[in-house]
């Protein structure tokens, strides 16, 4: 009898405690899923697929920029789309953040088709968040690069801050500890930031960004010097050519790979060996003893950089996305379904 009462107690106080979780607590996390849409939307892959592949086809430059969008979006609030969402009369969206202004329209274009032939098929079932992590697994296999699993069902945001995104992203102008601790603060490794940033064999970097290393240039102690020392003589002076005229043209741009800018390969790591790093944040990457070892594990072997940057990039993926009531499925990726405001009402979805 005592017996039974105290099991009975017990069982209580585990419902009860179980009962203060359902109601203080997080909603326990929805799994997401590869397959996610087999039901509901089973040619979504296929369609955003041959979408993104025709746009890569006609501008070469959405696969570098697409990549950094969706960076972008996860690093800030999570994989949530909220990058995606234009600014309005009403509200500033993370677009006007000033590290977002370079993001290229074409990247933004990828997404806005993917999501439109989406709509036509199956409307209102795939989220913009889901559409931007898949067209960077295309970009990246089509151009060269590894193929990893992308988990679905993310939800979308229902906010855009324009002040986060200078916040969260790591600038060009960081030291190597600042990126480190960045990276660490969103559960990432050292070896992961490393394998990351080999998302650089890609894409370009507008003059502005390593004008610093090229022209005026001064070391730690204030010295001056033709340029920063770190770079191959011949890479620098012919930077200093090409960007001469970036401050009446700032839309003058280097390759972020000068040996291979279209090929997702590992020659980006082989290259800071060289010295032939673009931004002062990948040539540090070779000098700074944390780093070091992964950029010379990389350049040795292309293997085990796709090994990592697959993994590394799954799980940027997974990086705070939004489930359930969280989120919403968007209509359109550039704005919330409740409207142009700062705080739309959610949907049940
Ligand atoms: C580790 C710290 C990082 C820093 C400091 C950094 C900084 C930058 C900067 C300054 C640019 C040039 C932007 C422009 O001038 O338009 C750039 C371009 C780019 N970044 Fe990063 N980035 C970092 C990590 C990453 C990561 C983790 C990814 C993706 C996984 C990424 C993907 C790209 C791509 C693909 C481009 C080329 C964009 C284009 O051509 O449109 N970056 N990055």
């Amino acid at each position: 009898m005592q017996r039974t009462s105290l099991l009975l107690l017990a069982a209580a106080a585990f419902l009860s405690a179980a009962m203060v979780a359902v109601h203080a607590g997080p909603p326990p996390p929805v799994k997401l899923s590869p397959d996610f849409y087999s039901q509901t939307c089973p040619r979504a892959e296929r369609i955003i697929a041959e979408v993104i592949q025709s746009k890569q086809m006609a501008n070469p430059t959405t696969a570098a920029g697409v990549l950094r969008v969706f960076f972008h979006d996860c690093f800030v609030t999570g994989c949530d789309a909220s990058v995606l969402i234009a600014p309005t009369h009403y509200a500033k969206s993370e677009k006007d953040a000033d590290i977002n202004h370079s993001l290229p329209g074409d990247a933004f274009d990828a997404v806005v088709r993917s999501k439109l032939a989406l709509e036509l098929e199956c409307p209102g079932v795939v989220s913009c968040a889901d559409v931007l992590a898949l067209a960077s697994r295309v970009l990246v296999t089509m151009t060269g690069g590894p193929r990893y699993p992308v988990p679905l069902g993310r939800k979308d945001s229902l906010s855009s801050s324009p002040t986060t995104p200078d916040v969260e992203l790591p600038h060009s102008n960081f030291t190597i500890g600042r990126i480190i601790e960045l990276f660490v603060a969103k559960g990432f490794t050292v070896q992961e930031m490393v394998a990351l940033s080999g998302a650089h064999t890609l894409g370009f970097s507008h003059c502005q960004e390593f004008a610093s290393r090229i022209y005026n240039y001064r070391d730690k102690g204030g010295n001056p010097a033709p340029f920063d020392p770190s770079m191959n003589p011949t890479y620098a002076k012919g930077l200093q050519a090409a960007c001469q005229d970036y401050q009446k043209d700032p839309t003058i741009a280097a390759f972020n790979d000068i040996m291979t800018p279209g090929k997702f390969d590992n020659m980006y790591y082989v290259n800071l060996e060289r010295g032939l790093g673009l931004l002062s944040t990948d040539e540090d990457l070779w000098s700074d003893v944390r780093t070091k070892p992964f950029v010379q594990r990389y350049a040795a072997n292309n293997t085990d950089f796709f090994e990592d940057f697959a993994k590394a990039m799954e799980k940027l993926s997974m990086y705070g996305v939004k489930t359930g009531a969280d989120g919403e499925i968007r209509r359109r990726c550039d704005t919330y379904n409740g409207g142009p405001t700062t705080s739309p009402l959610p949907t049940t979805q």
